[in-house]
């Protein structure tokens, strides 16, 4: 196996309570991934990207760890991973697991030592008085424990920050690395990774300190002594020079792309977005990453579709009203857009499938600490992580036996994969014939620009391959080419119509 697989690897994030559900409690887990393996190695990716796949209370979806060195039962044992992981690497598909640095869990060994036993609380941050930040997911920061003192959580209650002063706390995390390391882990996806370190005072801004980096050059170096193993940082900083820094030969091999994920779908913003990229990633040697989603924002069908089609966290525009049809063809083009790009590219799951965003879940069912958290204002990330119909024409759609732990709508059952699987046109066929091109001609290298008008993203790859997505209103002609290798619509003769890719050679 190549030591750089990552530089050009198509990268898919399986959303375990989601894929597929092989116990029958109606929620995904290890033996659904398992049995559907086969699924994700005909669709042709590199790897598999998991979210946290640990025991947790579930305060934010498994992002609040338990135990960094076990399974939740939920999913199923250690000994399931370590199956999994060899089973995967069998298929030449590698495994990058989510590592959460910045929080552990009020049911944590830790935390619950610091509630029983005030003098061991400086694994996280506790004070007398509670300070001015507000959690990310709305109302404030801090929360009292009985004996008065109050801790930090810059997200849920149930995710107690850590205090990355306090070298016990860098210990632990190095000795989790080498845990998963030496399971055959291939690459750790560092959650919320900018937020490590807390200013002196634990006021004003903690976005991106300059300490975070030591953090990132020590996880390097221990990253560095096995063999081919990546580090992913979930970096969200609009600044691709700040971002950038988490690039540096001796810390992060790769981010995410978060400024490609936000940018609205509109030629010169994505232009721009696509230059700045390449021109900050250059100079450090390290590969792009190109996203066009997560479990953490609106699905991309929907959100193309919407009149204002960029991303903001600040406001997520849920229950916007959309085009769907129209969001479906821009998200096909995106697809081939991202997917011809110089370096790695991510695919949420369902993704391939073209799953809107599912804005009617019922609200007593709603699970994200963003629906609580705000007052019942913001509706949250549900609506992304809707359990994938996989076949049948009903919920829950081969998913499982059991009733999901989301209610998926009647009308996937035109999405599942044994409908897309039978209709040439689907999107789950574009992303296996984009995939399969991309394995041959694409992934990791550089473009070269070519000017088709304002409205036309074209470049070249070093195998000859000619990218070129319509963005305008109105079809545009081909370049001159011997053959269309791949196109996410109809042309219209030699032309190429609205929201339109085509691969040319
Ligand atoms: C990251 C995760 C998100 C989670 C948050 C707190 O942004 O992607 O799902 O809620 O960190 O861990």
């Amino acid at each position: 196996m190549s030591e750089t697989w990552w530089r050009g690897a198509a990268i898919y994030q399986v959303y375990l309570r989601s894929f597929a559900d092989g116990n029958g409690d109606g929620v995904g887990d290890l033996a659904g991934l398992r049995a559907r393996l086969p699924y994700l190695s005909a669709l042709g990716v590199n790897a598999i990207w998991l979210n946290p796949w640990y025991p947790s209370p579930l305060a934010d979806g498994g992002y609040d760890v338990a135990d960094y060195r076990d399974i939740d039962p939920v999913f199923g044992t250690l000994a399931e991973a370590e199956e999994f992981i060899a089973e995967a690497h069998g298929l030449n598909i590698r495994i990058i697991i989510d590592v959460v640095p910045n929080h552990s869990s009020t049911a944590s060994a830790w935390f619950q030592e610091a509630l029983r036993d005030p003098s061991v609380r400086d694994r996280f941050w506790f004070r007398d008085e509670p300070g001015e930040w507000q959690s990310i997911f709305g109302g404030p920061a801090w929360t009292q424990v009985p004996d008065g003192q109050w801790y930090l959580h810059l997200f849920d209650p149930g995710q107690p920050d850590l205090n990355w002063t306090n070298p016990e706390v860098h210990r632990e995390f190095h000795d989790v690395l080498r845990f998963w390391y030496d399971r055959g882990v291939d690459g750790i996806r560092i959650d919320s990774a900018a937020l490590l370190a807390k200013p002196d005072g634990l006021t004003g801004s903690y976005e991106d300190l300059d300490e975070v980096h030591d953090v990132y050059r020590s996880w390097r170096r221990i990253t560095d002594e096995y063999d081919g193993r990546v580090l992913v940082g979930e970096v969200w900083l609009p600044d691709q020079e700040r971002l950038a820094r988490y690039l540096r030969s001796d810390e992060l091999h790769t981010v995410f792309n978060f400024p490609f994920l936000a940018c609205p779908w509109e030629p010169a913003g994505l232009r721009q977005v696509i230059e700045q990229t390449l021109a900050t990633h250059a100079p450090l040697g390290a590969p792009p990453t190109w996203v066009l989603s997560n479990h953490d924002v609106a699905r991309v069908v929907t959100r193309y579709g919407r009149a204002d089609t960029s991303w903001d966290h600040a406001d997520r525009r849920d229950g916007a009203p959309s085009d769907l049809e129209l969001g479906y063809r821009r998200a096909r083009a995106a697809a081939l857009l991202a997917m011809a790009l110089p370096g790695g590219v991510y695919i949420y799951q369902g993704e391939e499938l073209g799953l809107p965003e599912v804005d009617d879940i019922p609200d007593e069912l709603r699970q994200d600490p963003m629906w609580r958290r705000s007052n019942h204002t913001v509706k949250g990330r549900d609506g992304c992580r809707v359990p994938l119909p996989w076949s049948g024409d009903e919920p829950p759609f081969g998913f499982g036996t059991a009733t999901p732990w989301l209610p998926q709508p009647d009308a996937w059952n035109k999405l599942t994969v044994e409908a897309q699987t039978a209709d040439l046109g689907s999107m789950l066929n574009l992303y296996r014939d984009g995939l399969r091109i991309r394995a041959e001609r694409l992934g990791d290298g550089t473009l070269t620009w070519l000017d088709l008008g304002p409205d036309v993203l074209a470049f070249t790859r070093e195998s000859g391959l000619t990218c070129v997505v319509n963005l305008g209103a109105d079809p545009v002609p081909l370049p001159a080419h011997g053959t269309v290798l791949l196109a996410s619509g109809a042309l219209d003769g030699d032309r190429l119509p609205s929201d339109t890719a085509a691969w040319l050679a």
